[in-house]
């Protein structure tokens, strides 16, 4: 289990004073901090096909690129290189455990977990990244200079892959040893160059921009065969020029546009099934045979405990409630939507806000047969299975 000592700070003044408005180095974030993996464990997720990574050279002011699956590391020397693994949390459980402290901030907001192995030298050039990131620094030491959003700063491509930045000025320039965390805010500039063999884990985060949004809409409303309302005008005036789109016309199709995605009904809906859906492939492992429900029930009643697969995306949304009884509660895993009768929210949290459920939870699902059914279903996903 790894336990953010936040120093001085507390969530509450992190996200006050830091997340989103300033970079901050937060010295021996972890104490005595012992990688959950090994670079040689990367190495071996590099060369799978389902993983994404890539190696990127720097050697000479000669930036490479190569994209995985990776094998024969040899090739690219001692120095001057370093290896990215996306989404680490989806195939490595103990991998997965880096993700727990920063727990304060909901599931949705979180994207995954990159690892890099840099060699000396190594890096992948300054730049900007359009998310907030930890960066965590296992064993090695590297470089890090961290900047404030700049105008004046240019970017290009010293790569048709690689998207740099120019020289900027540092306000965190600091050697970051193994436990040392970083946290850099979307713009901001930054560069880490590894002075030894060194691991990095990079806690990303996502923040949908508008563009995604309405094609998540769009998605969302082809699927579910919802035509909306369509333009009207029966206040329309004679038209004194009929070559013009005017005004009054756009403040009708912008309030059409509007009301499409002010429905408070079906907003939570489309979006918890968009922001729930995995980006990276998952480790999904479906029983076969699938299990009965009388099986679970039995494996549960037994003292069994469950896991969640690595990556899987889960929210729950519940509306405030207008009358006596709670509304219902939408649960979302992995683009899917359940619908859970209001006083399931103790549900709702356990499948949404854990990653294991010991015995005692385990045994909350036995209580309906709803209950039951529904941790069967997902137990056949391969979303959930039980701890070995
Ligand atoms: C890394 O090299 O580990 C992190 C890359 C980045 O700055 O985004
Ligand atoms: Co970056």
């Amino acid at each position: 289990m790894y336990a953010l000592d936040f120093a001085d700070l507390t969530p509450e003044l992190f996200l006050a004073e830091f997340w989103q408005k300033k970079p901050l180095l937060l010295k021996q974030g972890f104490k005595h901090f012992t990688d959950p993996l090994s670079a040689d464990e990367l190495a071996g997720l590099a060369l799978e096909e389902e993983v994404e990574s890539r190696v990127v050279q720097c050697g000479n002011g000669d930036w490479q690129m190569e994209t995985g699956p990776i094998s024969d590391f040899a090739r690219f020397g001692e120095r001057d290189w370093t290896i990215l693994v996306q989404a680490v949390d989806h195939w490595h459980s103990e991998a997965a455990t880096l993700l727990d402290p920063f727990r304060f901030i909901p599931n949705w907001r979180i994207d995954d977990l990159m690892v890099s192995f840099s060699t000396p030298g190594g890096g992948v050039g300054p730049h900007l990244d359009q998310y907030d990131v930890f960066i965590v620094q296992g064993e090695g030491k590297r470089h890090w200079r961290v900047g404030m959003p700049d105008n004046s700063l240019k970017q290009f491509c010293h790569h048709p892959r690689l998207l740099q930045v120019s020289p900027f000025n540092a306000c965190i320039d600091v050697v970051m040893e193994p436990g040392d965390i970083l946290y850099i805010p979307p713009g901001c500039p930054h560069e880490g160059i590894s002075l030894e063999n060194s691991l990095n884990y990079s806690i990303g985060f996502r923040a949908p921009a508008q563009k995604d949004l309405l094609t998540g809409l769009a998605d969302y409303l082809i699927d579910n065969d919802i035509s909306g309302r369509r333009f009207t005008d029966p206040a329309r005036p004679v038209s004194n020029n009929i070559g013009e789109l005017g005004s009054a016309d756009l403040a009708q199709v912008k309030q059409l546009l509007q009301q499409l995605v002010s429905d408070d009904a079906s907003l939570p809906l489309w979006f918890g099934q968009y922001i729930s859906r995995a980006k990276h492939e998952l480790d999904l492992q479906e029983p076969d045979p699938h299990y009965q429900a009388e099986e679970i029930a039995e494996y549960l009643e037994e003292g069994s405990e469950l896991t969640l697969t690595g990556g899987l995306r889960c929210c729950y949304h519940q509306a405030s409630s207008e009358g006596s009884e709670p509304a219902d509660i939408a649960l979302f895993i992995n683009g899917e939507q359940y619908l859970l009768p209001g006083d399931e929210l103790t549900t709702a949290k356990l499948l949404t806000g854990q990653r294991q459920l010991d015995e005692q939870q385990c045994r909350h699902f036995l209580e309906l047969p709803e209950r039951l059914g529904l941790m069967v279903h997902l137990i056949n996903l391969g979303y959930w299975h039980f701890t070995e």
